[in-house]
């Protein structure tokens, strides 16, 4: 069966602080990395050599998932000297490849929580005798992503990356990050500098006349690139929303890991995840969150839409609303924080010593 490329390399600068000790795919989502989700999708959808295209803290991604045989999977790594971006990190990992030159190879952004059915990706792929096949997806915004029209046969007619200008906006349709290529295209990108798959490798073989086709469906569908969707990604795999093979345990309103202690009286709801060694006090209640490895959570804390990061602690009677907390925060008693605020690693917060309404 098909392999796949993950790439894996970016920096994750707009998850930050989450991703200053730990790149974007090892970020726990649903009490694993999230990339253990991915692989374990692709692993379920027939897949078993993976090349990971690493660079950013490259260096934690083999200790964890070793040669992948825990997850049934040939993996290897390579590491790029300096970062290649998205086609130059593909050209990069293709001497690794032992697919011929028109079989199809998989290539999945690492930061992608989606129901694809990657099968039928395949599928369609070889039906359509394309070059390069695209899982393509609709959103109401579409700015922030690679903008992919097509004709009434699905057949790929732009890619506009990030449109700039009101004009640009043609479609709701973006490019969703899992595409299929026929290999010798692969071996077609320059090598030995950075390449944008978005900026330069799609439109130049749209503009030879190359046959790219879409695939939109409606399946579930997010990028975990910032704190807010990464939390409502971690939320939606412990609720069942989102499919992963590899949650450890069942689903429901809450997963706690063995190791985590929860006091009896508090409340977990919406997809929340307690992780390893974890700790929440009595009558505290969080909702929709994420509280990662060896944090705290003191007793009357209110946590909502919310991640903790590892070891981090929430002081008693804190409400923290849309809020990131950088591993190894100490956030006192009575605080209240919310709106995408960003507390950093290792930051102390006093008692009482933030407000967003009065303290009457
Ligand atoms: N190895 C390697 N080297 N990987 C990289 C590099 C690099 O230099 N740069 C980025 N990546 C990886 C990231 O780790 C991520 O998994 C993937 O490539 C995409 O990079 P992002 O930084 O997440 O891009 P984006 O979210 O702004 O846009 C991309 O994804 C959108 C869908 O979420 C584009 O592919 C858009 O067209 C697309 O719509
Ligand atoms: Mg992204």
């Amino acid at each position: 069966m098909t392999e796949a490329i993950l790439l894996v390399g970016g920096k994750g600068t707009r998850l930050r602080p989450l991703t200053v000790n730990t790149p974007k795919p090892m970020v726990p989502a649903a009490g694993v990395p999230f990339l253990t989700h991915q692989l374990a999708r692709a692993r379920a959808a027939g897949v078993t050599h993976i090349v990971l295209a690493t660079s950013y803290l490259a260096e934690v991604f083999e200790p964890h998932f070793g040669d992948g045989a825990d997850l049934g999977l040939e993996l290897e790594y390579v590491t790029e000297d300096e970062p290649l971006g998205t086609g130059g990190a593909i050209r990069n990992v293709a001497p690794r490849l032992r697919s011929g030159p028109d079989e199809p190879v998989l290539i999945f952004n690492g930061d992608i929580l989606t129901g694809l059915d990657i099968r039928a990706l395949v599928a369609t792929h070889e039906s359509t005798g394309a070059d390069v096949s695209l899982h393509l997806t609709r959103v109401p915004d579409p700015r922030a992503y690679g903008l992919v029209p097509t004709d009434d046969t699905g057949r790929v007619t732009a890619f506009l990356e990030k449109p700039q200008t009101p004009e640009e906006i043609v479609t709701d349709q973006i490019n969703a990050g899992a595409y299929v290529f026929r290999r010798s295209l692969i071996d077609t990108i320059p090598a030995g500098r950075p390449v944008s798959v978005e900026r330069e490798t799609f439109p130049g073989l749209l503009a030879e006349g190359a046959h790219l086709q879409g695939m939109v469906d409606s399946t579930y569908w997010l990028d975990l690139g910032t704190p807010q969707a990464f939390v409502r990604g971690s939320a939606d795999l412990v609720l069942g929303r989102a499919p992963s093979p590899a949650v450890p345990g069942r689903c429901g309103d809450r997963l706690v890991l063995p190791s985590a202690r929860v006091a009896p009286d508090a409340k977990l709801t919406g997809g929340t995840v307690v992780g390893e060694d974890a700790v929440v006090g009595s009558g505290a209640r969080i909702s929709g969150s994420t509280i990662l490895a060896g944090a705290v959570v003191e007793p009357g804390a209110v946590v909502t839409d919310s991640l903790v990061g590892a070891g981090a602690r929430i002081g008693a009677r804190t409400t923290l609303d849309g809020a990131v907390i950088g591993d190894g925060a100490q956030i006192g008693t009575d605080n209240e924080l919310r709106a995408g605020v960003r507390v950093w690693c290792d930051a102390t917060l006093p008692d009482g010593s933030v407000r967003f309404s009065s303290d009457a």
